[in-house]
């Protein structure tokens, strides 16, 4: 291996590297981007490190969400403030039915970059057919159809942290402001299930693990203010795909009492599925940072190689520091899973496994849109459990592409979308997300299937 410095990632080939077209713009953006102040801070970085040491033992778990593609306009209060409702309710739903604390973790602040299948995009217009650049996030470039918007564009990168500094902003003073109608979820927007196509018996535990909820909140409050306050200012960390390293190196700094340099865009960045070979710029990039750091584990992955990458960005085999996320899908999980897990517990080095049911799970509608299936999300979860039983491993967490929005793009759930309903508010600029309801009904079956693990044990 060479020797590592924030840059040597430029002297290993790269997947999903994109070329900017002036030099001196990039070279002057990336100067800037690099004096500006940090998003997190290494004290946070190191407590989410403890956590996720924590989860890898089984004693926390860890809920990790938000869009597929965040986009320079989602920065909106509204869309802000629903996104991390409907993560702090999940992690009610979790808290209630496992008795252990969740570690809440956005896709958010910084979710601007997406790795692509296709580097080129082609349209048939009315000019005849368009060839573009595809479009990878708005760190990148935009999403309009036109040679303007999908050029490559350095300064998006500025523009993108800005962004991403005043979505935290506003993330850190709700997060600590506290969130009133957290205490009553009697008031979350639970009617639907009441109309729902639900078995009585399914319907009966909604009611009653709502209800259940409300008592032991508001049991909390009357203990005193104390408890109150506690419930109120809750952790809430950061998470992005590390993929425009240019914009990650910018912000990789040595701090003041540390020696290992901190990535400070985001407390929990990950490698994606397409980026993580061993010999690429990614893991080398990654390797040479404190932060956690998360690797995207699809169904054609050997235990080989899942080593490789984890010695690789861990060599000391420090706890809390490799999140492996598997993502599998539906029709692979049953036989993929459990070997990769017992390899890497054979090897006996310490990484947390959480499962991302998305990423697997993508196919298109007979009308042609992108969507997943809630039946295929929730079987891949509880296909995982068993794995994770059979191989003696834990599951320590979940990672979700949701929306705190009343969006149509995966089919299922008790909301009963179908593929004729997908058009209704198809909303992503990326991949299906989950909606408001099917996120919080997911909470409700997750905690439902561990809370009947747990009594097994
Ligand atoms: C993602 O999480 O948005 C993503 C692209 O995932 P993966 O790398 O697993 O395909
Ligand atoms: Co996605």
């Amino acid at each position: 291996m060479t020797q590592w410095h924030p840059l040597s990632w430029r002297d290993v080939p790269i997947k999903q590297g994109v070329t900017y077209p002036d030099q001196e713009v990039l070279d002057a953006t990336l100067a800037r981007l690099g004096q500006l102040p940090p998003l997190v801070t290494s004290w946070e970085v190191e407590r989410l490190k403890s956590q996720l040491a924590e989860a890898q033992e089984g004693r926390r778990f860890v809920l990790q969400g938000g869009d597929c593609a965040e986009t320079l306009d989602d920065c909106q209060p509204q869309l802000i403030s629903a996104k991390m409702k409907i993560l702090l309710q999940m992690s009610l739903v979790l808290v209630h039915s496992t008795m252990k604390p969740i570690v809440r973790i956005g896709r958010m602040a910084g979710q601007y970059a997406k790795p692509r299948s296709q580097a080129w995009e082609v349209r048939q217009t009315a000019d005849g057919e368009v060839k573009l650049p595809n479009y990878f996030g708005d760190l990148f470039n935009r999403s309009d159809f036109t040679p303007e918007s999908r050029a490559f564009d350095p300064t998006l990168m500025l523009t993108g942290y800005q962004h991403a500094s005043m979505t935290l902003n506003f993330v850190r003073s709700l997060a600590h402001a506290g969130f009133a109608d957290l205490h009553h979820p009697e008031q979350w927007d639970l009617d639907f299930f009441q109309n729902a196509v639900l078995s009585d018996e399914l319907r009966d535990e909604y009611q009653r693990s709502s209800a259940d909820l409300s008592r032991a909140l508001r049991f909390m409050e009357a203990m005193g203010e104390v408890a109150v306050d506690d419930l109120s200012r809750v952790d809430f960390y950061t998470s992005h795909e590390g993929l425009n390293l240019h914009y990650e190196s910018a912000q990789c700094h040595t701090v003041p009492r540390r020696q290992t340099p901190y990535l400070l865009t985001t407390h929990l960045p990950w490698i994606g599925e397409r980026t993580r070979q061993l010999d690429h710029a990614h893991v080398e990039f990654f390797r040479g940072i404190a932060n956690p750091v998360g690797v995207k584990v699809g169904p054609t992955a050997t235990v080989e190689e899942v080593l490789g990458v984890v010695k690789a960005l861990n060599p000391r085999d420090e706890p809390g520091k490799i999140v492996l996320i598997t993502r599998q899908g539906v029709s692979n999980v049953k036989t993929t899973l459990q070997p990769l897990l017992e390899g890497v517990r054979k090897s006996g080095l310490r990484v947390l496994w959480i499962v991302d049911p998305m990423h697997g799970n993508t196919f298109k509608s007979g009308s042609g849109i992108k969507t997943r299936s809630f039946d295929d999300i929730q079987n891949e979860i509880a296909w995982t459990l068993d794995a994770h039983e059979a191989a003696g491993t834990i599951l320590g967490g979940v990672h979700f592409e949701m929306t705190g929005e009343d969006v149509t793009e995966c089919t299922g759930g008790a909301a009963g979308i179908t593929e004729d309903d997908l058009s209704l508010n198809y909303a992503t600029a990326c991949d299906p997300r989950l909606n408001y309801r099917q996120a919080l009904e997911m909470a409700f079956l997750l905690g439902r299937r561990m809370r009947a693990d747990q009594a097994r044990q």
